[in-house]
Order: C-alpha cells, then sequence, then structure tokens
C-alpha cells in the first residue's frame, strides 16, 4: 500500500494540485521540481528538494535519503509549438530526464509510478472521439517525447517489473476551489487564462487562433478536465497499481467538446464581463477537434470527475486568477 509518494514537477499546475490533494488524503508528500517553471510559491504540502532531472548524482542522492512507495512524474517541457523550434530540449528534459529518473528509482527498489502522458501522443484525430486504441503518430516533438516514454514503460515492465499507470490529459484546466494554488505559465499560452486575463485587462490581449477550421463555429474544438479531477484520476492509479503488473495507460478528458468561442462565452456568462478578442491568424500544430473517450478511466479505475460543466471549471479559475498567490 502506498503512503508516501515523491511528486516529480509537484511545484508546476498540475503537480501542485496533485501535492495538495494527497497531502489531505494522509499521504506523506515530497516534492522534485528544478524550478525551471514551477513556483516555490506552490510547494505548500509537503518538502520541496531541488533537483533536475538531467543531474544524475543528485537524483541518487534525492532517492538515497528518503524512501518512497510510489513517484508522481510531471515534470516535462510541455509546449507544442515550443517543441516544434526546440525538439532536442523535448527530447532531453522528457526522454533523458526520465530515463534518469526511472534509473535512480530502479537503484532504491521503487517500482511504481505515474506518468503524466497527454492526448499529443495521437497526433491529428481519426475518429470523433479518441479512445485509447486510437493510431498513434505525434505530430510534434513534444508528443513525441511523451509516446516514447510510454514505450520505454511497457519495455521497463517486462525487464524490471515497473508497475506503471500513463495518463493521457486532454486539456488540463481550472484551479483549486478554494483559490490558493492556481494556473501561472510565464509567458502564458493557454486558452482559458488568456481569456481571463482578457476580462481583467491584463496580457498582450486575447487571440483566437483561427476562425477557418472545419468546426461547426469554425474554432478549435477541445476536451477541458479540471485539475483537481486529474488529481483524482492519479490517486485512483496508485491503487489500480496495488492490483496490477504491467504498465497501463488511459485517457482522461470529460468527453465533450467545447470550442474557443464556447469558451469566451462562458468565460463572459461566469464573469459577468465583457471578454474582448480579436481573430488571428491558426497556429502551428493545432488540430481542429480533440475530445476524449474516457470510459476505459471510468471503468477500470473508476474514475469520477466532478467539474463536468466548462462553467464549473472556468469560475475555479476565475478565483484564482482575480488574485493570483504567484
Ligand atoms: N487558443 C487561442 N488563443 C490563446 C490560446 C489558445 O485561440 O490565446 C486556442 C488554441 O489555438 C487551441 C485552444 O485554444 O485551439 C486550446 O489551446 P491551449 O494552448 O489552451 O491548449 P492545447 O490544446 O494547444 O494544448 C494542450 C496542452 C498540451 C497538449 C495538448 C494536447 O497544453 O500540453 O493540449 O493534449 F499537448
Amino acid at each position: 500500500v502506498v503512503r508516501a509518494v515523491l511528486v516529480c514537477g509537484g511545484a508546476g499546475y498540475i503537480g501542485s494540485h496533485m501535492a495538495k490533494c494527497l497531502a489531505t488524503r494522509g499521504y506523506a508528500v515530497t516534492v522534485l521540481d528544478n524550478l525551471a517553471t514551477g513556483h516555490r510559491e506552490a510547494v505548500r504540502w509537503g518538502d520541496l528538494i531541488e533537483a533536475d532531472l538531467l543531474d544524475r548524482p543528485s537524483l541518487e542522492r534525492v532517492f538515497s535519503g528518503r524512501q518512497f512507495d510510489a513517484v508522481m512524474h510531471f515534470c516535462a517541457r510541455s509546449l507544442v509549438g515550443e517543441s516544434m523550434v526546440r525538439p532536442y530540449d523535448y527530447y532531453a528534459n522528457n526522454v533523458i530526464g526520465t530515463l534518469n529518473l526511472f534509473e535512480a528509482m530502479r537503484h532504491s527498489g521503487v517500482d511504481r509510478l505515474v506518468f503524466s502522458s497527454t492526448a499529443a501522443i495521437f497526433g491529428e484525430p481519426v475518429a470523433e472521439t479518441i479512445d485509447e486504441m486510437h493510431p498513434k503518430q505525434p505530430i510534434n516533438p513534444y508528443g513525441a517525447s511523451k509516446l516514447m516514454v510510454e514505450r520505454i514503460l511497457s519495455d521497463a515492465a517486462q525487464a524490471h517489473g515497473l508497475r506503471s499507470v500513463a495518463l493521457r490529459y486532454f486539456n488540463a484546466a481550472g484551479a483549486s476551489p478554494d483559490g490558493d494554488i492556481g494556473e501561472s505559465h510565464r509567458p502564458e499560452t493557454h486558452l482559458i487564462p488568456n481569456v481571463l486575463k482578457a476580462v481583467l485587462g491584463q496580457g498582450p490581449g486575447l487571440k483566437v487562433f483561427g476562425d477557418d477550421y472545419a468546426t461547426p463555429d469554425g474554432t478549435c474544438v477541445r476536451d477541458y478536465v479540471h485539475v483537481d479531477d486529474l488529481a483524482q484520476a492519479h490517486e485512483l492509479a496508485l491503487g489500480y497499481m496495488d492490483e496490477h503488473e504491467g504498465a497501463h495507460a488511459f485517457n482522461l478528458g470529460n468527453g465533450n467538446g467545447f470550442s474557443v468561442r464556447q469558451v469566451i462565452e462562458a468565460a463572459g456568462r461566469v464573469t459577468g464581463r465583457d471578454v474582448p478578442f480579436e481573430v488571428a491568424p491558426r497556429r502551428a500544430g493545432d488540430p481542429a477537434v480533440l475530445v476524449a473517450a474516457s470510459g476505459k478511466a471510468r471503468r477500470e479505475l473508476g474514475w469520477a470527475p466532478v467539474h463536468e460543466s466548462i462553467e464549473s471549471i472556468i469560475e475555479s479559475a476565475w478565483r484564482w486568477h482575480q488574485s493570483p498567490a504567484f
């Protein structure tokens, strides 16, 4: 039974919500982060160890000093556009860094891992909704780097008995309902934070990237899933690994697609304010529609997302963005 969890990337957006969820539910949490994109102020649940996965000796020290029952691995570079122009950084951080982590885990006998994967491993969708059987043909280095790690996980299960669950997030969104942590990237590239910043008159102004896609209103459709619902799935994955050997993977989304325009309209309703925006050219690498089929996670993990409406997700993000702590 898992009690002590190392949360790699626990100073980041999804990782910090995970650390809070685990600590609240009685786990012993340790956060490892290099603070390249994470925030020291976001680490309020558990100790922070500053270390970089590309620095093997410091990583070995993390594991030799403490005993962990499982690792959750959120450390990654995660921007599709950036990965197109800096592929080496993506493969180094996301693949080599991850291999270093797996080696350190093996040396210290930690044999359970929950891995942050992504819808980007699927590439251009060939079905209306994406289930686990969908072809995996990433169209950018970010997605390719995550798919490589999924392959490594199945090899590691065979060779070393590593138990793992890869969770493929669609569009992570929202913030902790009490507003103490939330999404804070610099620069911010994600839709919901940019919409709310536009409402607040912050940032460079909201651009809608393309309104000529083959979708009902011409803007891209995405499946937004609340960050705390993602955290719930990770905790369930710990229990799943008690019962199941091998490498497993689940798609995590709400199963509902919302267009960029629908998100903007919902933000207008939630905030009661105007959302100023302009239509701009398409952004490179954006598929028209990405919507998850998450039946497998619901059936096999027992996952039951709580924030199923886009309004509920935006409402939590709005609470955070009005007075962000970092
Ligand atoms: N968008 C805008 N304006 C903005 C920001 C985004 O119009 O200022 C549009 C994008 O073009 C896209 C949609 O809003 O159509 C969502 O964009 P995000 O950047 O919020 O999210 P992505 O779908 O591009 O990316 C997310 C994760 C990636 C992951 C990808 C696929 O951030 O890590 O989903 O799973 F790879």
